[in-house]
């Protein structure tokens, strides 16, 4: 079959794109409003953009409604955010937080998520992410205006906390022990403990 995405709904473009640029890893986001005010949500538009500087970026969409996601508002009062790794124990309290909740209703109180303060940063962290980024606003990059339209936004990475238990034997984090889940379209989620090894070519 051939789609011609300028000829659907961008609601119908969301599903085909999520059902097919996959899987994709999810940035759990803690973020803090003027007022001090903690929120968290997961954003699977999220990938790295270099380490030189380091560079992380997500991408909350605007609602059905064309309304900006807390965690923009919240980004644009205090320009910090803690991107945090959800391993397989997290999906559940992960996908908890994607609800609506009213602006100013921390998802950390609501569903009893266990934080930590940060160092660099004033957002709180995820005691349990196996990883966590402490980054300050780089830039946002606006795509599009109204319903589902977007906003990129790019984060500096300043410190990472990261569970030693997750270490392989190289000193980085292997991927079966982070056990990190992937979206996939729909509910449907993957893990990392299913993998495979290719060499690279020599030149
Ligand atoms: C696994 C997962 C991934 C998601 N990825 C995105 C995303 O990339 N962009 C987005 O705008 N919403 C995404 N959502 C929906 C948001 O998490 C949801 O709208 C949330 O309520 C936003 O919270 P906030 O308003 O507190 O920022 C995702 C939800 C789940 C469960």
């Amino acid at each position: 079959m051939l789609l011609d995405f300028s000829a659907l709904p961008a609601r119908d473009v969301y599903q085909w794109m999520t059902h097919t640029i996959l899987p994709r890893p999810i940035a759990w986001v803690s973020t803090v409003s003027r007022e001090g005010k903690t929120n968290l949500a997961p954003f699977s538009f999220f990938q790295g953009v270099t380490s030189n500087p380091p560079t992380l970026l997500f991408i909350p969409v605007n609602t059905r409604e064309g309304a900006k996601k807390d965690t923009l508002r919240n980004i644009e009062q205090v320009p910090e955010f803690v991107v945090n790794l959800v391993s397989g124990e997290l999906a559940a309290q992960m996908n908890q937080t994607a609800a609506l909740l009213p602006y100013g209703e921390s998802e950390f109180e609501a569903f009893g998520i266990a934080s930590l303060p940060s160092q660099r940063v004033r957002p709180l962290r995820v005691a349990a992410a196996p990883v966590s980024f402490e980054c300050t606003l780089h830039q946002i990059v606006p795509v599009g205006e109204g319903p589902l339209a977007a906003n990129v936004v790019f984060g500096r990475i300043h410190l990472a906390h990261v569970n030693d238990a997750t270490l392989g034997a190289n000193g980085l984090p292997d991927a079966g022990l982070l056990d990190l889940v992937g979206r996939l379209g729909g509910n449907a989620y993957t893990r990392t403990t299913e993998r495979f090894e290719l060499k690279r070519p020599d030149r």
